[in-house]
């Protein structure tokens, strides 16, 4: 791509930017929320048209009026927000741009047949006949990139494949990744996890504010330089270190099950308290925490008390009066309203409070609340009453996020917080996460990045098929101890090794 150039209204978005990718090579595209990469691979995709700038592809000018023009020429996309059709089955969706008839029908026959195929290659226990309505994001996600494996393209853009995916299936995501490679398969990999990054990339691109700012061999760097390319400044990653000081008890879970997602769990979080909630694919925390937020409905055994009261919620809106808030794992699907505003997306939740009479919303309180959040959080948008689609996705977290942070709850439930925020706002999203349990609140922090735990909880609860393997507080949780665990090992003998 060479001197590719893009604006959405007064907004310049790329600037001359010129990104090179050869055969067989792993090129990493960084670059905080809004530097433009997603803009970037849309036109490479045929998703939107450059303003100026050309395309070559094998050295060969060619121009995408369309995805499938695109695809058409051998490139395969990613995206980013995940991109399945609900009402149709697994396997329909695979082969959704082409799909094979026998006669005049669909052949679906061969379309079950490679789908299974590609799940054994991938190892994924999956019945391709499942409609994708009932997959929990995790699943939607490898469903997408198995349908770009499926394609056999020459070029693969992977726009962050592994938001929320946990170990061991990123894991089986890079060896498909190094194994296509070897076909001489060209991938570009987005991703705010620079772990990743070291761990499967050759080279690496920075983009900031639209502009190109470094690229490099990744074997020539590591990932504190990486993101200070990215933010233009240097990133403090430590540890940090906090005092707890337990208050009253705000949750008590006892011998909670569902029968389907989680059983026998019992646990507590008193006020002022971040505990964590960690496990793999399947584990069934987020299930156990809607079933507690009341978006579940009424089937469980057990007892969930709320301040020491039993609570039997029947619909979000009473968890919310009583003081619970939950941020959901999949924003597209659950967390934004995509026809309503920026401003109105991140502070929806203190609609009722900033009401002055049943009539009028405080506008004034509301925008002041909303851009302090946008300060903290570097939110970077255009006009706050432009659509929240606008945003790009990292940014579009960034808002749900300040939505929640701002409802002052008296128990947080935070599930998969940081998916697809910047090195930088991480940070800050830590800091207001401690800064809320020293006010008092009772934090939990549902997570698959073993990293993130470590980072933000004072203690973490292990899961393993919707069982409680085991606890560990301050320095016992490591990413060896947690993985340990969450692959079903037995605690007495992980804090033995
Ligand atoms: N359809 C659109 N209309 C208006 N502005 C847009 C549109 N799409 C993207 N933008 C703007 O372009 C800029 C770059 O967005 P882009 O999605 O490329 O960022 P990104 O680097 O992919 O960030 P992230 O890491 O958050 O995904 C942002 O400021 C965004 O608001
Ligand atoms: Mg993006």
């Amino acid at each position: 791509m060479e001197k590719i150039n893009k604006s959405f209204g007064a907004n310049n978005v790329l600037t001359d930017v010129s990104f090179r990718l050869e055969a067989g090579e792993i090129c990493a595209l960084l670059g905080e929320n809004g530097a433009g990469k997603s803009t970037l691979m849309n036109i490479l995709g045929g998703v939107l048209p450059a303003d100026s700038g050309t395309i070559l592809l094998n050295g060969q000018a060619v121009s995408f009026a369309s995805p499938v023009d695109s695809l058409d020429a051998g490139i395969g996309f990613i995206h980013q927000e995940l991109n399945l059709i609900n009402d149709l089955t697994i396997y329909e969706n695979m082969f959704i741009t082409h799909m094979p008839k026998k006669g005049a029908f669909l052949d679906a026959a061969y379309m079950k047949k490679k789908t299974t195929e590609l799940f054994e290659r991938m190892k994924i226990d999956l019945d391709p006949s499942t409609m994708v309505r009932d997959l929990d994001a995790s699943y939607k996600q490898i469903i997408e990139i198995g349908r770009a494996l499926m394609q056999e393209a020459s070029i693969i853009i992977m726009d962050e494949p592994t938001t929320s995916l946990t170990e061991p299936e990123i894991k089986r995501v890079f060896a498909m990744m190094r194994t296509l490679k070897q076909q001489g398969v060209g991938i570009i990999f987005i991703s705010h996890k620079l772990g990743e990054v070291m761990e499967v990339c050759d080279k690496y691109t920075v983009l900031r504010d639209g502009h190109m700012v470094a690229s490099g061999f990744v074997s020539e760097t590591d990932t504190r330089q990486l993101a200070a390319h990215m933010v233009g400044r240097e990133v403090n990653t430590d540890i940090l270190s906090r005092t707890v000081q337990l208050g009253e008890e705000i949750l008590c879970l006892d011998n909670l099950s569902d029968g389907k997602h989680f059983y026998d769990i019992c646990l507590n979080v008193h006020a002022g308290e971040i505990l964590g909630v960690t496990g793999l694919l399947g584990d069934g925390r987020s299930e156990l925490f809607q079933t507690v937020f009341g978006a579940m409905g009424k089937k469980y055994i057990g007892s969930v008390k709320l301040m020491g009261k039993e609570v039997k919620f029947s619909s979000t809106h009473q968890a919310l009066e009583a003081g619970v808030a939950y941020l959901p794992r999949n924003r597209k699907e659950n967390a934004i309203i995509k026809d309503m505003s920026i401003l109105d997306n991140g502070s929806i939740v203190e609609l009722p409070k900033l009401t002055k009479n049943k009539l009028f919303i405080d506008f004034n309180k509301q925008e002041a609340l909303f851009a302090k959040q946008v300060e903290e959080l570097r939110i970077k948008m255009g006009d706050r009453l432009d659509l929240i689609t606008s945003l790009s996705g990292g940014n579009q977290q960034k808002v749900v996020l300040a939505k929640w942070l701002m409802s002052n709850p008296k128990l947080l439930i935070l599930d998969n917080p940081t998916q697809g925020v910047d090195v930088g706002a991480k940070e800050e999203i830590y800091n207001i996460i401690h800064r809320l349990a020293e006010e008092g609140v009772a934090i939990v922090v549902l997570s698959s990045e073993a990293q993130e735990v470590i980072r933000v909880c004072d203690r973490t609860l292990v899961l393993f098929h919707g069982r409680q393997v085991g606890e560990l507080k301050g320095d016992e949780m490591t990413e060896h101890s947690i993985m340990y665990l969450a692959t079903g090992g037995n605690q007495n003998e992980s804090v033995r090794n």
